[in-house]
């Protein structure tokens, strides 16, 4: 029996970062008339949901993800009339668009705290989190969590940076409050939401445990009955720790609290396990796939995947995951090993043209995130240059450069000079040339989507690796009723032989260059293929 399959399972997503996306107004920032003179780029690469990062009224101390009022636009993007605008030019070109819900804490300058911190007694105060003696908890941005407050002589919390106070969830007048702010945006239709670190809303400060918090589930419910039954839209939350069974239960289809999850365990391999994200490791692929299998079978019968390598927070994939010298062959690999799987993709804005990271000098980056972890490390005694290694890894700008739009100078992003600058790169690497070259990484990526839709097998095909110990090839197949696909991606820069005989009936459906011959297979250099049959595969077994 062929299951449900809800749009937002079939739904190609796009993010953008609107600070880098397109400058329509010639003041280097990004803005919503901007967004909306590419919706034809957008909809052309077969996108069907956009992701918006956050566009509220902030005083972007941490780019937008610190909100100061959450019904309101951000001048430097537009005005309301222009979001309205966007949305409704988004759904007549049939598509969706989903907003970003920062809810885990405000800005410092959201009127709720401005009143809070005014006096213990303040209606507000409780809407967050104070004590008269910080505990060890550290903050995601460097340095503890706890700031003194000179008014009341208490500490306030916060996750991220000072300047993002928490909210206390506890607090059901808060809750109440946010749900409305849910509701005002759906009901001005927008098609669901990204909600930001929403792992952590559940927190218990006492002992000590932050992800996946006692209350988690009590909050998601809630949130669900008030804000998204009964409604057509898509939700997927981002929650760097999570466990992979809790993202199986979160998303479980018989009684969904989300759609999808932002899961981190793919994306923690490159790390020293437990010393944090700048702590550099080699990336083992036999790690890699194996996270893929559990998060492919943990949510394969009842959960739901989000198929993701990149995004604002994460550097370039092909800087991190591909190579450079074969910039257009590994993009496209990395796209095919992570789309083929069972999930709603992700693209991340330049993503689909192969755009990569940078390597600064201090003094270009604007990260709060990586501004903060330069000082700590430097105070506790690691050189300048070590830091920079990480920082050219990791560093969240690496993906927050301008978008490479064409040639011309600041690659067509602005005609000023842009708030972050602009990839040096530019003049090789940007839309308008990859668009027209024989091999363009766009056009790959358009065909690969089409053919994702096409078939039944991506939906709900099962997932099995081949050769999982293969330490440099990354090949699995995936299989229904009467389907089944093989696909094949190298991460190696050397030519590999394999076995894939038993698959030679298998025809194929896209390759990064020209086809391989199952019956005596030589995998060239970051080579990918999707191989397929509608043969009856299990006569092959
Ligand atoms: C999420 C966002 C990130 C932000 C953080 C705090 O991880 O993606 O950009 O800094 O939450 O809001
Ligand atoms: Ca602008």
């Amino acid at each position: 029996m062929e299951k449900k399959v809800d749009w937002w399972k079939k739904a190609i997503v796009y993010q953008i970062y609107p600070l880098s996306f397109k400058d329509s107004n010639q003041d280097g920032i990004g803005d919503l008339n901007g967004i909306n003179s590419q919706l034809g780029y957008i909809k052309n690469l077969g996108v069907d949901v956009i992701w918006l990062s956050p566009v509220y009224q902030s005083p972007m101390d941490d780019n937008g993800y610190d909100i100061s009022d959450y019904l309101s636009i951000n001048p430097i993007f537009g005005t309301m009339e222009e979001m309205e605008n966007l949305i409704s030019n988004i759904h007549k070109r049939d598509m969706k668009i989903i907003m970003d819900l920062v809810v885990n804490h405000t800005s410092d300058e959201h009127q709720w705290f401005i009143e809070a911190k005014k006096s213990k007694k303040n209606p507000f105060r409780d809407y967050y989190i104070w004590r008269d003696q910080p505990n060890q908890i550290e903050s995601v941005f460097s340095g503890p969590a706890w700031t003194y407050d000179e008014t009341t002589n208490q500490y306030y919390f916060h996750l991220f940076s000072k300047k993002q106070p928490d909210l206390n969830w506890q607090n059901t007048e808060l809750r109440t409050k946010v749900y409305r702010i849910i509701n005002y945006w759906l009901d001005k239709g927008i098609d669901g939401f990204r909600l930001d670190v929403i792992d952590l809303i559940g927190k218990d400060i006492e002992s000590m445990k932050l992800s996946d918090g006692p209350y988690l589930n009590q909050y998601l419910e809630e949130m669900y009955h008030y804000c998204f039954k009964g409604r057509d839209i898509m939700t997927v939350g981002e929650m760097p720790g999570l466990s992979i069974e809790r993202a199986s239960e979160i998303t479980n289809q018989e009684k969904p609290l989300l759609n999808m999850i932002f899961q981190f365990s793919h994306i923690s391999l490159d790390e020293q396990p437990g010393q944090g994200k700048w702590v550099l490791k080699k990336l083992n692929l036999v790690e890699f796939k194996s996270v893929f299998e559990k998060l492919q079978k943990a949510l394969f019968e009842k959960g739901w995947n989000s198929l993701f390598l990149t995004n604002h927070d994460q550097p370039r994939a092909v800087s991190r995951f591909g190579n450079l010298s074969y910039r257009k062959k590994s993009s496209k690999m990395l796209a095919t090993i992570l789309y083929c799987m069972q999930g709603t993709p992700y693209v991340y804005q330049g993503e689909e043209i192969g755009m990569t990271g940078v390597k600064y000098k201090l003094s270009q980056y604007k990260d709060i995130e990586t501004l903060n972890m330069y000082n700590e490390y430097l105070k506790k005694g690691l050189s300048h240059e070590k830091i920079m290694e990480s920082i050219y890894a990791k560093g969240r700008d690496n993906s927050r450069t301008p978008f490479q739009w064409d040639d011309t100078a600041y690659a067509g992003f602005s005609k000023v000079e842009p708030w972050i600058d602009v990839n040096p790169n530019y003049l090789e690497i940007n839309a308008k040339k990859d668009l027209k070259e024989d091999d363009s990484i766009f056009n790959y990526f358009k065909e690969l989507f089409s053919i994702r839709k096409k078939y039944q097998v991506f939906d709900y095909g099962s997932f099995e690796l081949i050769y999982p110990d293969h330490s440099q090839l990354f090949i699995y197949q995936r299989t229904n009723q009467n389907e089944s696909i093989l696909v094949i991606g190298s991460f190696s820069d050397k030519e590999i032989e394999v076995d894939l005989l038993k698959y030679e009936k298998y025809h194929c459906l896209l390759s990064n260059e020209d086809t391989i011959n199952l019956k005596h297979a030589v995998i060239p250099p970051y080579y990918c293929g999707i191989y397929y049959t509608k043969e009856n595969h299990y006569a092959n077994h």
